[in-house]
């Protein structure tokens, strides 16, 4: 008899259509790339998730590194999917990076190797403090220009995703590309180290711009690699494959 293979724990998106996709939901403490070019509703799904998962009563932590969180919450107070109560009772959590990098002193272009490992054992701790079960770093791009080497970059993405796993925290990190890129990411770096890749883009089809989504990679369980169009609706993201959501193929 063939021996079944332990089913990771999964994290529930939430999001409608993106768990069925990745059968049941992010595995449980992977890092997610949440990648694609401007406008195509990364913030908006990753706020999704993280409010789905303080619904749930799982702690959550929004570090917005290229807005300020304050304008960024008047442009998620019109979905239905907004509890503001969620933040008041602390569940769901938003700090600005630019505000952490002056409380730590970071203010120089470039950090060294000692000011990334600060970094990143201030947002571990941050998390751990919080019991975060659930974060989203919005965008690693920004995160990645202070960083300028290769090999900073894997070793702040490397230290950061293992001290996320180990506190049983699923992470997305947010990636932004241009519109032409080959690549999943403006270095190259971050896309091979994530556990998973959720590709975002901009299609044109019969004069209108579908946003559209696609699931790379996600190691810990299969998933369907298709195409899907997504929705920004009142209610939140909707998810329909591309053939039918793009109508008559
Ligand atoms: N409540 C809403 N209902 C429907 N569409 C919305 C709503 N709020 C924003 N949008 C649309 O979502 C788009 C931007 O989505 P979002 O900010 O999530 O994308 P993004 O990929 O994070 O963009 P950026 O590259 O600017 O960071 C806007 O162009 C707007 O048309
Ligand atoms: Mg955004």
């Amino acid at each position: 008899m063939a021996t079944k293979i332990a089913e990771r724990d999964r994290c529930v998106t939430g999001v409608e259509g993106l768990d069925t996709i990745l059968y049941g939901g992010i595995p449980r403490s992977n890092t997610v790339l949440l990648t694609g070019s401007c406008g195509t509703g990364k913030t908006s799904l990753a706020l999704e998730f993280l409010m789905h998962g303080a619904v749930k009563g799982e702690n959550s932590l929004f570090v917005s590194v290229t807005e300020n969180s304050e304008k960024l919450l008047q442009n998620i107070i019109p979905y239905k999917f907004f509890d503001k109560s969620l933040i008041k009772s602390g569940r769901l959590v938003f700090v600005d990076m630019p505000v952490m990098y002056e409380r730590l002193g970071l203010t120089k272009a470039e950090l060294s190797m000692e000011e990334i490992e600060l970094l990143v054992n201030s947002l571990a701790s941050l998390a751990k403090e919080l019991q975060a079960k659930r974060l989203v770093m919005d965008s690693i791009t920004s995160v990645c220009y202070k960083l300028k080497t290769s090999e900073k970059i894997r070793d702040f993405i490397l230290k950061l995703s293992k001290a996320l796993s180990d506190l049983g925290c699923t992470s997305i990190l947010v990636g932004e590309v241009t519109a032409d890129s080959t690549s999943y990411s403006t270095f190259g770096v971050e896309e091979a180290i994530a556990d998973g890749i959720i590709l975002m883009a901009n299609m044109e089809r019969r004069g209108d711009l579908l946003r559209t989504l696609q699931v790379i990679k996600m190691r810990g369980t299969m998933h369907s690699r298709a195409k899907y169009v997504l929705d920004l609706t009142p209610v939140g993201v909707l998810l329909v494959p591309l053939l039918k959501g793009g109508s008559t193929g």
